[in-house]
């Protein structure tokens, strides 16, 4: 991903930093455009993933919804170009000033995950004298077979509308003068890469749909969440996901009726392999059976392997030596603050240059200030050339 050329503009910049390659998210983003087009699919872009202000207008750029999971996001997104009419509003937590906030815009839909939320959206939909358009998230009780941090669809989460709840919703949407119901909703987890995970979200949201028709409740609009993985371990031989794999188990195994809509809120693929997080090694110190190589990176900047113990490819830009293992730290006083154990890396030193690969997703925008560090500053690709 980087040629000589680029490495050696790194060498003079202040690490670390974020490096956002726009030609891959280009790829990316075109390829997804022409799958979903392919078969009439809508797909929302999860803030949540980046809300970096120039990869935001990007993707708005080509039309994408957005899925946001609070007010300020909202503001953000819409500030970025997203369309408001496009904009879904998820979360298990949302406060009445984000719901007015939602209401306030219009946006296409709130993603309701309890019976007392649709009562505090009518509320204040009714104070506003608005109706609220809303999508039952249901919890399908699916496995995601991913890391338990990231897993969402099982019902001893908090997701979601459970099923021994659903005649209740149902009695009380007809109390409900200010909600409109567009559509079902789901999202079972993320990183997910086996795609018979999603063949088994649409068997069980086919019954949901059913139990629901049978219920006289009809849905325009069905939204199966997102959750697609990319590849960690070797991001250059699958830079592009396979959009087109994981849509077609869509539109095999989900039974949608009439004209009915299909919903994706997908973020991870879209963004990860697009961003790289660019460190210095500081130092390389020798410990019992292994070496630690020490980055002036730390958890601070890429929290995800201290979260959910993830892989992330890291390559030494500017070492051709015999390869060894190391320990990859930051500098940060946490042993959780390790980005690899036993890496192999050629022979690395003080001053080398360490890129940690496909960090473009839930990197930068989870970045926190802990022992009062600098926030890592940004670039991309089209100052390099
Ligand atoms: N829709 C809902 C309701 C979600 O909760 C999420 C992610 C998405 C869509 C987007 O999922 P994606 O396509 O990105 O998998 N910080 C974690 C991931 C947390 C995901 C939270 N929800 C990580 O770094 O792996």
């Amino acid at each position: 991903m980087f040629d000589k050329n680029i490495i050696n503009k790194f060498k003079k910049i202040k690490t670390p930093f974020y490096y956002y390659d726009l030609k891959v998210l280009e790829d990316t983003l075109t390829e997804l455009k022409k799958q979903s087009d392919k078969y009439s699919y809508t797909v929302h872009y999860a803030i949540k993933a980046n809300a970096n202000e120039r990869i935001l207008t990007l993707i708005s750029s080509y039309g994408f919804g957005a899925d946001c999971v609070s007010g300020n996001e909202i503001t953000k997104s819409i500030r970025t170009g997203f369309d408001k009419n496009k904009i879904v509003f998820a979360g298990v937590g949302k406060s009445d000033d984000e719901i007015m906030c939602g209401l306030k815009n219009d946006i296409f839909c709130f993603n309701v995950e309890s019976i007392q939320e649709l009562e505090v959206i009518n509320a204040l939909a009714a104070s506003v004298n608005k109706t609220a358009r809303v999508a039952l998230r249901i919890n399908p009780n699916v496995d995601a077979k991913t890391h338990q941090f990231i897993t969402t669809g099982l019902e001893e989460n908090k997701f979601g509308i459970n099923g021994w709840e659903f005649e209740d919703v149902i009695k009380k949407l007809k109390e409900l003068k200010h909600i409109e119901t567009i559509g079902l909703h789901f999202h079972i987890g993320s990183q997910i890469t086996d795609l018979n995970v999603f063949k088994g979200l649409c068997i069980r949201a086919n019954e949901i749909q059913s139990w629901f028709n049978d219920h006289g409740l009809e849905f325009e609009h069905i939204n199966v969440g997102g959750g697609l993985g990319v590849n960690y371990k070797e991001p250059d031989e699958n830079l592009i996901p396979d959009f087109n794999s994981f849509f077609s188990v869509f539109n095999k195994f989900l039974e949608l009726r009439g004209n009915q809509t299909l919903h994706f809120e997908l973020g991870r693929t879209l963004v990860a392999q697009c961003g790289s997080l660019i460190s210095k090694v500081l130092f390389v110190k020798e410990g019992v059976n292994t070496s630690f190589a020490i980055l002036d990176a730390g958890m601070t900047e890429l929290l995800r392997p201290a979260l959910y113990q993830s892989y992330h490819k890291i390559e030494n830009l500017t070492s051709e030596g015999d390869v060894q293992n190391y320990d990859v730290v930051g500098p940060i006083c946490e042993s959780s603050d390790t980005f690899g154990k036993s890496v192999k890396l050629p022979e690395t030193k003080r001053g080398d240059l360490i890129a940690i690969r496909s960090t473009g997703a839930y990197g930068e925008v989870m970045s926190f200030g802990y022992n009062l560090r600098d926030k890592a500053a940004v670039y991309y690709s089209d100052e390099f050339s």
